[in-house]
């Protein structure tokens, strides 16, 4: 079989094919040959199945292979070799019992583990100059798995709960990266995201942090994104508003209110008189109202989710019929 040492001269870095999903790097000592490449079928393995790392535009007159699990040709990242002469294979330190090299140079991993990804090298011994080996390298890459987003809770309170929203599953040299709804993540200060991004923590979370949330993993070669979840933020009510703000009415007109307070889920609302309860609903209907309607009115939100009430107060006015002047709108005194 051929030397283990690295080639003697090594002119040339042909960066291959980046956005292909394998990456290649091939080193060559003479322009005039044609250049090996190594091809993964398929193109990147999932844990359990096979892949064969396909050698292409061999040279003339070798002698052998020898594949090795790394970037060098160090003795103890040889997997295992091919002898053409004697048409033997040799297994090395490295091999693990799933590699099978074939004499066309290609090699089988079967039953892939995530180990078996990584860089590869192929180191081509030639006949003739011991030291004119070629050697080509390869990245072999996983499968991405699909991610998937985890939180502590998915219908924060605002200003009480703190979220973190964790991209599943953790795993090396990948980039995590957060969208929501449908936008890269904004920067701001408030978005701290520790531990190479896989964990999203929503500080004092807000009405505005409610969207819909995907995380992406990436690597040097593709990217996958998790389906959406939704996150629900859980707020209010805010202090109610009474519609219209009139406060002075005539006897005979109706009285018609309505109450809206900002909440999430929507709020339930209650109308007092006088601080008596007088109705529940958004909306105060009375028709054909006296003197006697005269008095404090209040409206009263609760968000039974948040636990929250919040009310306001308005005091309305009802003069007697007997003055007139009221146009439209106008609340002459
Ligand atoms: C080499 O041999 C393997 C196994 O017989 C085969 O699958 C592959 O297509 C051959 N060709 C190349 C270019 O590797
Ligand atoms: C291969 O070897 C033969 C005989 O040793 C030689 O004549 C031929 O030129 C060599 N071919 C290449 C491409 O080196
Ligand atoms: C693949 O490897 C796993 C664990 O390493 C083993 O349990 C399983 O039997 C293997 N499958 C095959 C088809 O060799
Ligand atoms: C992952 O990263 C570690 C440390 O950066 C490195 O040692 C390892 O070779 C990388 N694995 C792969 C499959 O790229
Ligand atoms: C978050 O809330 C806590 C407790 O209410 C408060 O002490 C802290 O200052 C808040 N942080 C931010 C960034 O608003
Ligand atoms: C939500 O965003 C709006 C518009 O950017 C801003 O006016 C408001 O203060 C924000 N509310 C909270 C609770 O952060």
């Amino acid at each position: 079989m051929g030397p283990l040492s690295a080639p003697a001269c090594t002119l040339h870095i042909t960066w291959k094919e980046l956005l292909l999903t394998a990456s290649l790097l091939i080193f060559w000592n003479a322009p005039t040959t044609a250049q090996v490449t190594i091809e993964a079928q398929p193109t990147k393995v999932s844990e359990g199945k096979d892949v064969l790392l396909l050698v292409h535009n061999l040279p003339q007159n070798l002698t052998g292979y020898i594949w090795y699990k790394g970037q060098k040709t160090d003795l103890h990242l040889y997997v295992t070799s091919y002898v053409k002469d004697t048409e033997t294979v040799i297994a090395g330190p490295a091999y693990s019992g799933r590699e099978t090299v074939y004499s066309n140079a290609s090699l089988l991993i079967q039953n892939v583990t995530q180990k078996d990804t990584g860089s590869y090298t192929i180191e081509i011994t030639k006949r003739g100059d011991r030291t004119e080996g070629e050697i080509g390298h390869f990245t072999l890459y996983a499968e991405l798995p699909k991610p998937y987003i985890t939180s502590n809770n998915f219908n924060p309170m605002e200003n009480k709960n703190v979220v973190a929203l964790t991209c599943e599953p953790k795993t090396q040299n990948y980039t995590y990266v957060w969208w929501v709804n449908g936008q890269s993540l904004p920067v701001t200060p408030r978005l701290k995201q520790p531990g190479e991004n896989r964990i999203l923590i929503l500080a004092n979370v807000t009405r505005n942090d409610t969207g819909s949330y995907e995380c992406e993993i990436q690597d040097r070669v593709g990217s996958i994104r998790s389906d959406p979840v939704t996150l629900d933020v859980l707020y209010g009510p805010d202090v109610p508003r009474i519609i219209p703000p009139f406060t002075q009415y005539h006897s005979g007109e109706n009285l018609y209110l309505s109450c809206f307070a900002d909440s999430n889920p929507p709020a339930e609302y209650t109308w007092t008189i006088n601080r008596k309860f007088l109705q529940s609903g958004q909306k105060l209907s009375i028709p054909h109202i006296t003197t006697k309607h005269s008095g404090l009115y209040g409206c009263s939100a609760r968000n039974s989710a948040t636990g929250r009430e919040r009310s306001i107060l308005t005091r309305i006015k009802v003069s007697p019929p007997s003055v007139r002047g009221r146009i439209s709108g106008l609340n002459p005194i």
